[in-house]
């Protein structure tokens, strides 16, 4: 932005030019912001890469096809690396020659970077000829990420045999195989539900709820914090008791509910489908999870200790039961904070009314699914997000200050304009035309911009 172009886009109200400076803070959902390699990584599963594995001397020399040449991979993007399921590191110290299952095992020549350092470049040595550094290998990015793992742009490195190593020299190997968990790249984004999970099934009953359900941790829900909760077959989850409403109302109702709705309409699990739930206080669910909101939400530094997960599996329609609706609302909290994912799997047309989203008790908070309010259009939740995940709604309603308004960026801007930049009406003109170029160069319509301070440099 040139003072140049701002002074166009004013009008001219006095005689002489005023130039100023302003630093503003811009505020956007962090979810609308491009993926970070700490949740968008390949997982790289193989027990040949360990530390450990050390090749007999005999052996390496005759049985070449066996030895790992990462020359031969095709690597694109960024990888984390796993040995059965453990999460573990690139050897940042020299590893033996003949381990890792080549010859010359790579190792990261430098230390690994802390979570502030963001991405590094590290040089890669590969242990050949009694010198640590007989081969200088490509250089790759590496990242600390939260959670405590690291992942690595791994390249083409400079020749045969030369692999990439992943460190077990701290941890012990169990024989009991983890599988690891698939990246947010998978397609499925519902959490494990039904018989596998070890749901417990609401009862087949028109307009029917779950008895009480006590949570095994307090869920903070925008100031109220509540210790109990009712999973109800029509859609929707209440704290203070069961609900049978089969007609939604609409959000803001400033009514004397908290309320979250997965998809509030008239569901009948009586001819097709079942309500079930599972809360988590350990597991993958929990790692899932912390990823998940990590990657909507991602400089909290979230840790899930605790998590709900309300599925309603290919349920009918109320007198319309050849019809199928699946969705999820998952409740996520840990530290004081907490969290909502809704997924939504296909979802069938309806006349029946629909709301999807939440409402607080007056309505102090209330957010409505774009895509719910009519049921014609219900289906395109499928494909619909705040985020980058088709199908997934993610919203912080723990109440926080800073509530889904964390990406706070600082800009300083000179501009040079023939109206008072002291007058707070002109301020906020120059602030919307700031706006509209930051649209137009991709950022998401929803950014707010506030002023910081403001500073005249020149009569
Ligand atoms: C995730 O990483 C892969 C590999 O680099 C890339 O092709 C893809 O675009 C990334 N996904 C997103 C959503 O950024
Ligand atoms: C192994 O653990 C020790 C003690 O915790 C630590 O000092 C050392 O740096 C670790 N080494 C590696 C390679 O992680
Ligand atoms: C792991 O498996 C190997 C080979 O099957 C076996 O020799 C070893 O005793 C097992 N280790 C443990 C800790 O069970
Ligand atoms: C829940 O319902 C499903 C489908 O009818 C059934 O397979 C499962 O066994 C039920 N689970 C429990 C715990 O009753
Ligand atoms: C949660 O909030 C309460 C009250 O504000 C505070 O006393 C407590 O330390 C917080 N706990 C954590 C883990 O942040
Ligand atoms: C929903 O959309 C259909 C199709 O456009 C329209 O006929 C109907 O009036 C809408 N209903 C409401 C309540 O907006
Ligand atoms: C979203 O999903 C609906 C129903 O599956 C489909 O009709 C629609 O074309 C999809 N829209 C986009 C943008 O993919």
């Amino acid at each position: 932005m040139t003072p140049m172009t701002m002074t166009s886009l004013l009008t001219t109200t006095t005689s002489a030019p005023i130039t100023a400076l302003l630093t503003i803070s811009a505020s956007t959902n962090p979810a609308a912001l491009p993926y970070d390699p700490c949740y968008n990584y390949t997982v790289l599963d193989d027990l040949r890469r360990a530390t450990n594995n050390q090749l007999q001397s005999s052996y390496y020399a005759q049985y070449t096809s066996k030895l790992l040449c990462d020359t031969d991979v095709n690597w694109v993007g960024w990888y984390r690396l796993f040995i059965r399921g453990q999460s573990v590191q690139m050897p940042d110290t020299c590893v033996d020659q003949l381990s890792c299952g080549t010859h010359a095992p790579l190792w990261l020549n430098g230390a690994h970077p802390r979570i502030e350092d963001g991405v590094v470049t590290r040089s890669v040595c590969g242990h050949w000829g009694n010198n640590c550094c007989g081969f200088q290998s490509n250089p790759i990015k590496v990242k600390a990420c939260p959670g405590g793992y690291y992942v690595y742009e791994f390249v083409r490195p400079t020749g045969c045999y030369l692999a990439y190593c992943a460190d077990v020299r701290n941890i012990s190997i169990s024989n009991h195989t983890v599988t690891p968990e698939p990246t947010l790249a998978a397609p499925a984004i519902f959490y494990l539900f039904g018989s596998a999970a070890g749901d417990t099934n609401n009862t087949a009953v028109e307009d029917g709820s779950s008895s009480v359900i006590q949570l095994l941790s307090p869920f903070l829900f925008f100031g109220r914090t509540y210790q109990q909760i009712y999973v109800n077959n029509n859609g929707h989850l209440t704290f203070n008791q069961a609900s049978n409403e089969y007609i939604p109302y609409s959000f803001p109702a400033r009514g004397s509910q908290d309320i979250i709705a997965g998809l509030w309409t008239d569901l009948d699990n009586r001819p097709r489908g079942v309500v079930s739930y599972h809360q988590y206080t350990s597991g993958n669910v929990l790692t899932r999870a912390t990823r998940d909101i990590n990657t909507h939400f991602p400089n909290l530094y979230f840790t899930a200790s605790w998590v709900f997960v309300a599925t309603w599996n290919k349920v009918a329609y109320y007198a319309l039961t050849s019809t199928e609706t699946s969705f999820q609302v998952v409740l996520i909290s840990g530290s004081n904070f907490s969290f909502i994912l809704m997924n939504y799997g296909d979802i069938a047309v309806t006349e029946h009314p629909v709301q999807a989203g939440y409402d607080t008790v007056s309505s102090t908070h209330y957010f409505v699914i774009p895509e719910s309010i009519n049921g014609s259009f219900i289906s395109n939740l499928r494909n619909s997000s705040n985020g980058n995940v088709p199908g997934r709604w993610a919203f912080r309603v723990d109440g926080g200050s800073k509530s889904n308004k964390e990406y706070i960026t600082g800009l300083q801007a000179k501009l040079s304009s023939f109206s008072d930049l002291t007058d707070t009406g002109n301020i906020q003109i120059v602030l919307q035309q700031i706006k509209q170029e930051l649209v137009k160069y991709g950022l998401p319509n929803s950014i707010e911009l506030t002023l910081r301070n403001v500073q005249k440099i020149k009569p």
